[in-house]
């Protein structure tokens, strides 16, 4: 499979640049040549022109989380109980420096990876007919969880009552944007950084399809009625409809506004009772909605033009309406019907919207989110759009969650010196009741409910981490499970229905 990929992928144009670059380099001093060294020594797993096979791919969009000393480690040392060799022996310091620096340069033009390198990555690894009707365990469907461990890139499928895994299984490389389900629950989408979208049948513990839908992929959504995924892309510029039965893919929508500027697209979210998709791009200032309800003109984009770029948004419950600030700071709201701006709001702190929750608040919806540049909590009014309170907090947050059956809405303290720290505040009273440490030292982050709200779920986020479950009244431990960087969790039920305490 590996030597197809490499095949299939071998841009022209990139060899030209990779020549140029060790000129470059030679030019400025150093008498290593990268790309010549990358072919010999990289290629074979990382693909000639770095978009990724074996290995992962190593273009400086797809390497944002990963510092370059970090980088220069992994080149030097290898990493443990991976295919990743290390190269300390083989290569000087010097030639290791002059590879980070390629790995991190970007490629000249945007790759190629369209219609026909999609479908040429296409497999199947379990044919629908060898398998079951019937899960092959006994739990409570409806109150699953899978966990994601980006520590050594696999996931765990939990007993939502037991609080026992029932089953753990590798992934893709790097998941990102948080798995989503179809069909009731029976199936389970994942994407990874690199743009496989994986297709895996909870009943039977066994992927059924992948496919590479993108070179730096952001996220994925599933369509209501279960017959669709789209995936939301980085590199190339552009989202990718399959076929959620199969993973075939059915259309690439270029991202490009009209006068042909393209863009990465940041997110894509459903919005099930329109019927579409809603897209937020990075570089044009527009929101799509993608309909695909519509049998006649399936997957037609409508564009709707905002103020500012809006690549982090908040949807109400029924999406009518989208909140989303702009890089200048200010917050707009959006009405999806009109595709007009109806009100503007103050949301300084830059608020994670997508994380965002909402509550009845003394006889009014509220929205709440964490800030990522300054240690507070935004809680806003949404009807007339004012800030109802600003609760400070240890530090900037990341993620925030609540049950509608819970009184607490627990927020993490993902930046700074308290990563440690979890806080709980009251619905009905917005102060912070309670502030955990579950683990002191290492973050703690990402909660989700059971299925009834009655327990809540935590992530130790360090390779030797933990989920850790708590009594969502009590707020007492209730049981810890080691696993490895659980970066999420996710609820069947909490997420097929929309729960207003969770992203969707
Ligand atoms: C035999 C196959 C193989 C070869 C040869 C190889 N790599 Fe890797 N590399 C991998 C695999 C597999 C991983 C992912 C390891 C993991 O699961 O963390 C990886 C990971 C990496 C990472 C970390 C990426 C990330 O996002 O965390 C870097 C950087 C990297 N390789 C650079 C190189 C460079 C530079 C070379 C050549 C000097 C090279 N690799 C040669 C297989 C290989």
């Amino acid at each position: 499979m590996v030597t197809k990929i490499i095949d299939r992928c071998r841009l022209p144009g990139v060899w030209a640049a990779v020549s140029l670059f060790s000129l470059w380099s030679a030019g400025a001093g150093a008498a290593v040549d990268a790309g010549e060294l990358y072919k010999k020594h990289c290629a074979e797993c990382h693909n000639p022109d770095r978009l990724g096979a074996m290995g992962p791919a190593l273009l400086p969009q797809n390497l944002k989380r990963l510092r370059k000393p970090a980088a220069a480690r992994v080149i030097t040392t290898g990493r443990p109980a991976t295919q990743m060799p290390a190269f300390g022996d083989k290569l000087t310091g010097e030639q290791i420096q002059a590879l980070v620096d390629f790995v991190y340069t970007p490629l000249p033009e945007v790759p190629r990876w369209g219609m026909k390198e999609i479908r040429a990555s296409h497999l199947t690894p379990n044919r629908p007919e060898d398998l079951a009707d019937e899960p092959v365990f006994k739990a409570d469907m409806e109150n699953l969880f899978i966990v994601v461990e980006l520590g050594d890139h696999h996931a765990t499928l939990l007993d939502g009552d037991k609080f026992e895994p029932i089953y753990r299984f590798p992934t893709r490389f790097a998941l990102h944007g948080g798995p989503k389900y179809g069909r009731n629950g029976r199936y389970v989408y994942f994407a990874s950084r690199d743009g496989w979208i994986s297709k895996f049948d909870i009943y039977n513990l066994k992927y059924v399809a992948e496919v590479r839908a993108g070179i730096n992929t952001r996220n994925l959504a599933v369509s209501a009625d279960g017959r669709y995924v789209i995936a939301a892309n980085y590199l190339p510029h552009n989202l990718v409809v399959l076929d959620a039965d199969d993973l075939q893919p059915l259309k690439v929508i270029p991202a490009a506004d009209d006068a042909g500027h393209s863009s990465r697209v940041s997110a894509v979210y459903t919005a099930a009772p329109r019927q579409s998709f809603i897209a937020a791009l990075k570089d044009i200032p527009e929101v799509w909605e993608i309909d695909y309800g519509n049998r006649e003109r399936p997957f037609s984009v409508r564009r709707i033009r905002v103020k500012d770029y809006l690549d982090d948004f908040f949807m109400n419950q029924d999406y009518t309406r989208i909140v989303g600030t702009s890089r200048s700071g200010g917050g707009q709201v959006v009405d999806l019907d009109s595709g007009k701006a109806v009100d503007s709001l103050a949301l300084p702190g830059m608020p994670h919207l997508s994380s965002g929750i909402t509550w009845d608040y003394k006889g009014r919806r509220v929205l709440a989110t964490p800030n990522i540049k300054e240690g507070s909590v935004t809680v806003i009014d949404m009807q007339t759009w004012d800030m109802v309170k600003r609760i400070e907090t240890l530090g900037p947050g990341f993620f925030m969650r609540s049950h509608e059956n819970s009184p607490y809405a627990w927020v993490d303290v993902f930046f700074g010196p308290n990563k440690d720290a979890m806080h709980v505040i009251d619905k009905r009273t917005l102060e912070i009741v309670k502030t955990l440490r579950p683990a002191p030292g290492k973050t703690s982050a990402h909660i989700e409910f059971t299925k009834d709200g009655s327990h809540a779920l935590l992530s130790i986020w360090d390779d030797d981490g933990a989920l850790i479950v708590y009594d969502a009244k009590t707020l007492e431990e209730v049981k810890r499970i080691p696993m490895r960087k659980p970066s999420g969790k996710y609820n069947v039920h909490n997420k097929l229905t929309r729960s207003s305490g969770t992203s969707h």
